[in-house]
């Protein structure tokens, strides 16, 4: 059985023999109890089990859980849902998700949540010309399923994000 050892939200785990195969999916869920990273389609379709990646170069980037092997992800950083509030203190994403109704059974919202966040981060490195903010929102969620159909509440919250701080995150 493979040792894996990671980084999530910060803190060090592992290493932690784990069985061959074993999707990210269920080492998070079943094995470390992190249930805030869902299962969806199971099939790296809809995006609902979607963790943010640190890159050693500053950058990050989500992925997929539901199909990549635990073992994929060993001496990696990642980030999940259960990462983004700081002692109860929701993000200013969370908060406007949470202001715009934007999710309802909730089953995308982690990597609704994790996307929007990598996004927000990259705006922050390279601010963009307000212009191109509209598609630059719509590019990044895209892929991202909501079967309760919350495309447009999520996209507006991220913008309000932006848009409350413009010099932020735009030109
Ligand atoms: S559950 Fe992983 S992409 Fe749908
Ligand atoms: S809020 Fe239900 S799937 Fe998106």
């Amino acid at each position: 059985m493979p040792p894996v050892s990671l980084t999530i939200n910060g803190r060090s785990h592992g290493p932690i023999e784990v069985r061959e195969g074993l999707s990210m999916n269920d080492f998070l869920r079943e094995v470390l109890g992190m249930t805030g990273t869902k299962f969806g389609c199971g099939a790296a379709q809809c995006l609902s089990c979607a963790v943010i990646v640190d890159h050693a170069d500053g950058t990050s980037s989500t992925t997929p859980t539901c199909i990549a092997p635990a073992t994929d992800f060993d001496t990696l950083a990642i980030r999940t849902v259960e990462g983004h509030a700081t002692n109860g203190e929701l993000t200013p994403l969370q908060k406007s998700f949470v202001a715009h109704f934007a999710f309802q059974c909730g089953y995308c919202t982690p990597g609704f949540l994790n996307e929007g966040q990598v996004l927000l981060e990259r705006l922050e490195r390279a601010p963009i010309p307000r212009v191109d903010l509209e598609r630059t929102i719509a590019e990044a969620l895209d892929g991202h399923l909501c079967r309760c159909s919350g495309y447009v509440k999520y996209h507006q919250a991220v913008r309000d994000v932006v848009l409350a701080d413009p010099k932020r995150f735009l030109t």
